[in-house]
């Protein structure tokens, strides 16, 4: 694996090698043994064409973590803001000695972009870009639902809201059929669902109490407005009142069910208080885990055991 630019394609063997690389470092930061110097005197560049809390920052603690140098650039205070191209900007940091480059863009394909015009042995991790793919974040989603529920062949996942405009939905649905979840559901109103999203070999589900029924996973997503366009938004309330995860609708899933948010959440829009903050809320643990399964890929990429 030279870049992670998407999961789309990825083996389930590649898939799982990460996983239980993730482990691995879960398990030493268990017993208090968090740094490596698996990539030391090597230079991680951050680049957040995006806003980020949770990716940006786990990237960078799981880079110093692996002992690499971590750079995380200021896009705004950059000569990004004067005019120069997203690939000037590469090959002058490439000119500094970067090893890797974490993006996150509101373009689809920049990452892709710059993977194709680094130098060899540059390594690209997407980071999140446009509608398109956050193959990290479906990763420690997968890392999470092996955590809490073992094996993937015996489950019901339901993926619920704005999957139309979600990267992590994208690539959560590509781990999770790659993995052999025998069920993946997608809840929204059609005009937030992809046409002919069912090719991707999830049900799909317009009213949330049926889609919920029996479920052993619920993955909880935001309205992404800033992806809208001017497109006629539902209301806060009205969301809430039809695809709103209360502890009700909750109950009519599995009673062990676990309720996941990739973040940030809106409260009171697609996930209310008591359920984000409630008994089968995993959502602290995935960002937890997002180190570890940040480390793994950032290890495996540069080719080290
Ligand atoms: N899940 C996620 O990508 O969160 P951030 O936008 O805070 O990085």
């Amino acid at each position: 694996l030279n870049h992670l630019l998407t999961i789309e394609g990825l083996p389930a063997a590649h898939i799982r090698q990460i996983l239980d690389r993730a482990q691995q470092y879960v398990t030493m930061a268990e017993q208090d043994s968090k740094k490596v110097p698996l990539l030391s005197g090597r230079s991680v560049f951050n680049l957040f064409f995006e806003n980020s809390t949770r990716t940006r920052t786990t990237f960078e603690i799981a880079a110093k973590r692996l002992s690499a140098d971590v750079i995380s650039l200021n896009i705004n205070a950059s000569s990004t803001a004067k005019g120069e191209t997203l690939l000037d900007t590469i090959h002058n940091l490439e000119a500094m000695g970067a090893d890797m480059f974490v993006v996150r863009h509101a373009e689809s394909g920049a990452p892709f972009l710059i993977a194709r015009h680094v130098k060899p042995g540059v390594h690209v991790v997407n980071a999140g870009d446009g509608r398109h793919a956050h193959p990290t974040q479906a990763l420690l989603d997968m890392f999470t639902i092996r955590h809490y529920k073992g094996d993937f062949t015996q489950l019901r996942v339901a993926i619920v809201g704005d999957i139309l405009h979600s990267r992590v939905a994208r690539s959560q649905i590509h781990a999770l059929t790659t993995l052999g979840v025998p069920e993946v559901r997608v809840i929204g109103p059609k005009t937030l669902l992809p046409t002919g999203v069912e090719k991707l070999g999830v049900r799909v589900f317009h009213d949330l109490r049926e889609g919920l029924r029996d479920v052993d996973v619920v993955i909880m997503l935001r309205l992404q407005n800033e992806r809208m366009n001017g497109a006629l938004l539902p209301s806060a309330q009205e969301f809430f009142k039809h695809y709103g995860l209360t502890q009700e609708k909750l109950a009519l899933a599995k009673p062990d069910a676990i309720v996941m948010h990739p973040g940030p959440m809106n409260r009171g829009v697609e996930i209310d208080s008591p359920v984000a903050d409630g008994a089968h809320s995993v959502i602290l643990p995935q960002v937890t885990f997002g180190i570890a399964v940040r480390m793994a890929v950032m290890g495996i990429l540069a080719g080290k055991q």
